[in-house]
């Protein structure tokens, strides 16, 4: 079977490099890809959400199957466009609908999604222009930090945690009538505080059964100690030491079973994979946030321990057959250390030359804003490489990822020294 994968980042080698080793592959094509993918498959220079583009690629290419990466154009409903199309009856997607992929494009459909499915959550109001009086005299009312965010989409920066109440209602004020992260900033939830640990945990769906796979942590800041700017994430663990048998059981409880029956219930026609966004709070998991994808940089460290053939998970997924299937794990620990631009994750440079990839034997290295130029590797992003590494222990895996670090060299290389400093 030919596969199309969507995406650009490390998350996408990841997945090219999984199907590249199934029993059934054929040719792979990313869309648009990077210098990693253009080993193992043919990148394709298609805008990802140009639909009419990507549809004729696949026709023209025979795709059998199309796996999509990130959250915009399943958001935008890239998989209602090609399942509309009766040229592409026979098309496999795995990527929720229009509907489903509502869990992510609005905070205030999820949270009235969990409200409606009684999946522990923190309390929430929603405020819009309309009635941003209310909404600033509510932040009067409750108690520090103050957890802003906005409805719609905002490339991870939409969430703001604030501790003074002034610097919260002129925020809440910038976003519903200064349009600070324009339309998706239409609305706003205001959220409860909860304070805890925070993990990462992912299931495929395939619209009626669910398989759970490996769980990871996600290290979302730029600075040691998690402190500074949020990224769109650092560095990753799989799996995660404080998730034990218990902790295990009451998430597939009380979050993954009434989230797949709210999914049913409500018609959301869900296949893909669904990222829950947790918090652990006490001995209880709480949702932070649902994603319609996987996460960057954690299924860097989460494929590998899937021992299945990925081809074939996917097949069964989109054809509503995971009923059939169980997972087979890598007990293995697999972490993930990422090298970014310096700047990131604000103004950053491109175009410097990367050396040393090949001599790295230890970890694999898997490739996001990078391009192939005359010959030589260059950035082309804020998050560059992910340098993915596995051992019996987190220290043991670290050691590889950060030994494999030294050998790779580009001007103003960058990274977290803490990865995995709080497990
Ligand atoms: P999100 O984009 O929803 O994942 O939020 C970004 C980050 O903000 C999360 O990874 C958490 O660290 C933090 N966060 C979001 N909601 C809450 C909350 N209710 N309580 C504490 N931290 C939160
Ligand atoms: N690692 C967080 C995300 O993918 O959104």
């Amino acid at each position: 079977m030919n596969v199309m994968v969507i995406g650009s980042g490390a998350r996408e080698h990841a997945f090219v490099s999984k199907l590249y080793g199934s029993k059934n592959i054929n040719n792979i094509f990313t869309v648009p890809g990077n210098a990693g993918t253009t080993k193992l498959s043919q990148n394709l220079s298609i805008d990802a959400n140009d639909y009419d583009a990507v549809s004729n690629a696949i026709k023209e290419n025979e795709v059998g199957l199309v796996l999509v990466g990130p959250e915009i154009p399943l958001i935008n409903g890239i998989t209602d466009f090609l399942k509309s199309d009766l040229d592409l009856r026979n098309l496999l997607v795995v990527g929720p609908s229009l509907k489903g992929a509502m869990l992510e494009g609005s905070k205030d459909f999820s949270k009235e999604f969990m409200m409606r499915h009684n999946i522990p959550t923190a309390p929430y109001r929603v405020f819009t222009n309309k009635n941003l009086k209310e909404g600033l005299k509510y932040l009067s009312s409750i108690k520090p930090p103050y957890v802003l965010k906005a409805d719609g989409p905002a490339a991870g920066k939409g969430v703001l945690i604030i501790d003074k109440l002034a610097k919260a209602q002129n925020e809440l004020t910038n976003i519903l009538l200064n349009n600070k992260f324009g339309t998706s900033g239409n609305k706003v939830v205001i959220e409860g505080f909860l304070k805890g640990i925070e993990l990462s945990y992912f299931v495929l769906v395939d619209g009626k059964d669910y398989l759970i796979l490996p769980n990871a942590k996600d290290y979302k800041r730029i600075g040691e100690g998690d402190t500074g700017l949020n990224t769109g994430g650092m560095g990753s663990v799989s799996p995660v030491p404080f998730v034990d048998k218990e902790f295990e059981n009451k998430i597939e409880n009380k979050i993954v079973i009434p989230t797949i029956n709210g999914i049913i219930k409500d018609k959301l026609d869900y296949v893909g994979f669904l990222f829950i966004g947790l918090i652990k709070v006490g001995n209880e998991p709480y949702v932070i946030e649902y994603n319609v994808r996987m996460g960057d940089p954690e299924t860097q460290v989460v494929l590998p321990r899937i021992k299945n053939d990925f081809l074939d998970l996917m097949v069964s997924t989109s054809q509503g057959k995971l009923k059939e299937k169980s997972l087979e794990l890598d007990e293995m620990t697999y972490t993930n250390v990422v090298l970014a631009s310096s700047g990131y994750p604000e103004s950053y440079e491109k175009g410097k030359v990367i050396e040393g990839i090949e001599g790295v034997l230890d970890s694999s290295v898997l490739h996001a804003g990078t391009i192939n130029k005359n010959g030589q590797v260059l950035t082309n992003g804020g998050r560059v490489l992910s340098i993915v590494s596995k051992s019996k222990n987190i220290s043991g895996a670290l050691k590889k990822s950060y030994d494999s670090i030294q050998k790779v060299h580009f001007e103003g290389k960058t990274y977290r020294k803490d990865i995995g400093f709080d497990l």
